[in-house]
């Protein structure tokens, strides 16, 4: 099938795709702002997806030997987010995933056909054409979506990142 159209980005051939957290609002984020980004940012919470106690855990584990630096009442409302976002029943982004490189590239009854196949099962495609979002930032959604159970393989998963960017990507005004 040679009706491939360039891509319009430059691929990412062999960098592991990263997680992209939401910052939380209000007094959570003031803890978070605080307490905790000084060092790190707050992206690699999405690698994880554990209980309150494990969360407490992993705290003082990556820590050591100072302490997370909370107050045990920040502490509290801190861990109550990250169980809300990245609990035991959240599917944590995998560490590994490696964007293979795609030479082939989907025409538009292709794009719809995988998602008519892989995406609504759970929502509707609404759901899709109502973001809009560059190529990393699709590339995010749909790892999660994967890791929520959408059936794609990364061929697929690359394929429709590179249609996606070019269809509903950020330079659109459709
Ligand atoms: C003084 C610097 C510092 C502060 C402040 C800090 N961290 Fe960290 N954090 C680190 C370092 C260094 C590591 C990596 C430790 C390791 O992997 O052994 C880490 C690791 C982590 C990890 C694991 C990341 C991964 O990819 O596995 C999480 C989650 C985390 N921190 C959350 C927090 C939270 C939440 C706060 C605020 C309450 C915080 N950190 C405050 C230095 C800090
Ligand atoms: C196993 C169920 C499941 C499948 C299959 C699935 N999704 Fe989702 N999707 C969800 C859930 C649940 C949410 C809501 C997540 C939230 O609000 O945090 C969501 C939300 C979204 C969003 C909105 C995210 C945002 O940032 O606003 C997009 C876009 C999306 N899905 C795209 C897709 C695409 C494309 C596919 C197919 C490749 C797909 N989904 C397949 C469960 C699924």
């Amino acid at each position: 099938m040679a009706l491939a159209a360039a891509p319009l980005f430059a691929q990412v051939g062999g960098r592991a795709a990263r997680p992209k957290v939401q910052r939380p609002d209000g007094p959570v984020w003031e803890i978070i702002r605080k307490n905790c980004t000084a060092c790190h940012g707050i992206d690699d919470y999405a690698f994880y997806s554990l209980d309150r106690d494990g969360w407490q855990k992993l705290l003082a584990d990556k820590h050591k030997p100072d302490g997370d630096g909370l107050t045990e009442a920040d502490r509290a409302l801190l861990l109550d987010w990250l169980v809300s976002k990245f609990g035991p029943d959240t599917k944590p982004f995998p560490r590994t995933y490696i964007p293979p490189e795609i030479t082939t590239f989907f025409s538009d009854p292709e794009a719809q056909r995988l998602m008519n196949r892989a995406c609504t099962a759970c929502h509707g495609l609404d759901r899709v054409g109502n973001v809009r979002n560059s190529a990393d930032g699709w590339r995010v959604t749909l790892v999660d979506m994967r890791e929520r159970g959408a059936v794609l393989s990364d061929q697929e998963l690359e394929q429709l990142v590179e249609w996606l960017a070019r269809v509903w990507g950020t330079n659109q005004d459709k």
